[in-house]
């Protein structure tokens, strides 16, 4: 198959993983007899610096043409003090809005091998293996108006949903439950939110379709205690996009690092961004210390997702588990036991598997 995959490496350890990302494509390719072609273009404070804006018109563009988009990470703090139209994660959210990339997929999995490297007891982290399903283009991170008011006495921001913009979330989250466990949890605020409540409506009204998923609502407080107190009791999480991004932070502490974390946000044709959940690093970038896992699960995501290729997919996860097994792990890992390695020798250690 030929497929073309637009590279958009960012800030801080971004460009690192990004290669890590690109050397995966390319041992895939050369296995599975597949020609990917790549293209690289700037996005956040990269992109500020060569072209004033976070996201340029060429970026976008070449990102539209592309079968799937990889991202690095955005931002640090040489771009801190812009104004807010130039900070470089407006470049990340631009992306994701014209693109229509409204799904954000978040896979988090207790590794075995790892299961002392989380803060948790390792009995309570222990066979988990949830998926939480983001909602990525409405609510409060786009919402109409946010300012300050009343010479900077008083602030807004809004949280607003079309019922369409919650419906296409709420199915997608259904269909990711159908393939796994068949288990949803909704989470939501409705005992406060008028949002939360429309968004439980919608949920109760699409398990008409889905009669083999159980469905259960839980709010956002209960949900983020029970992510750390009893995390294997989720399968997959719906919500939205603010309770989204929080709660798959809190549960990258399930893997032990945020290195260990992909993501993939989709529309309705599959076309996709596929990245990492963390972000730039700044206090390790360039020093070959960031781990390239995250980003190589994402590839992992993008083979499966957006280009059909199963068995793919399944391959660069078992290299994952390999060399996990066989003791190789980076520094943000904490874990005694093992070989400490550097970045880029964790990528290869995958490849070679
Ligand atoms: P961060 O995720 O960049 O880092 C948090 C901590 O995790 C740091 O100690 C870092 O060293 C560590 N870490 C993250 N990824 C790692 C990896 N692959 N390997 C080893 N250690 C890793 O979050 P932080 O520090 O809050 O933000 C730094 C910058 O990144 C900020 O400018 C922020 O706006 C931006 N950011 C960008 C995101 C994106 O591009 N998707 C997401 C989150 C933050
Ligand atoms: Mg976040």
């Amino acid at each position: 198959m030929k497929k073309h995959i637009v590279l958009l490496p960012g800030d801080g350890i971004g460009p690192e993983v990004t290669k890590a990302a690109k050397q995966v494509l390319e041992a895939i390719a050369g296995r599975y007899q597949h020609t990917f072609t790549f293209e690289s273009h700037d996005i956040g404070g990269a992109a500020v610096d060569q072209h004033g804006t976070p996201l340029p018109e060429d970026t976008v563009e070449a990102c539209n043409k592309a079968d799937a988009v990889f991202l690095g990470a955005v931002g640090g703090p040489k771009w801190d003090q812009l104004p807010g139209h130039l900070r470089p994660e407006k470049g990340l959210l631009g992306i994701r809005k014209q693109l229509g990339l409204f799904a954000n997929l978040r896979p988090v999995q207790a590794f075995q091998q790892l299961l002392h490297a989380s803060p948790l007891k390792s009995e309570v982290v222990a066979g988990s293996d949830l998926l939480i399903v983001r909602e990525l283009t409405g609510g409060l991170y786009f919402g109409e108006p946010r300012e300050r008011r009343d010479n900077g006495q008083s602030v807004v921001d809004t949280l607003a949903y079309q019922r369409s913009e919650i419906e296409r979330i709420v199915e997608k989250a259904f269909q990711s439950a159908q393939v796994r466990r068949k288990h949803l949890t909704s989470v939501d605020k409705a005992n406060v939110l008028e949002s939360s409540r429309m968004w439980r409506e919608v949920v109760e009204e699409k398990k008409q379709a889905y009669p083999d998923v159980e469905v259960e609502h839980m709010l956002v407080d209960a949900a983020a205690m029970k992510l750390v107190t009893n995390p294997s009791s989720f399968d997959v999480i719906v919500t939205e996009n603010m309770f989204g991004d929080i709660l798959s932070d809190e549960a990258s502490v399930l893997t032990g690092s945020l290195g260990m974390l992909p993501s993939a946000s989709v529309r309705e044709d599959g076309v996709g961004l596929f990245e990492p959940v963390h972000g730039s690093a700044p206090d390790i970038a360039g020093q070959n210390k960031a781990n390239p896992l995250a980003s190589i699960l994402s590839v992992a995501m993008m083979l499966k997702h957006s280009f059909g290729m199963q068995e793919e997919a399944d391959t660069v996860e078992a290299a994952v588990h390999e060399v996990l097994h066989a003791g190789f792990h980076t520094a943000d890992l904490d874990i005694t036991q093992g070989i400490e390695v550097g970045g880029s020798q964790m990528a290869a250690k995958v490849i070679e598997q």
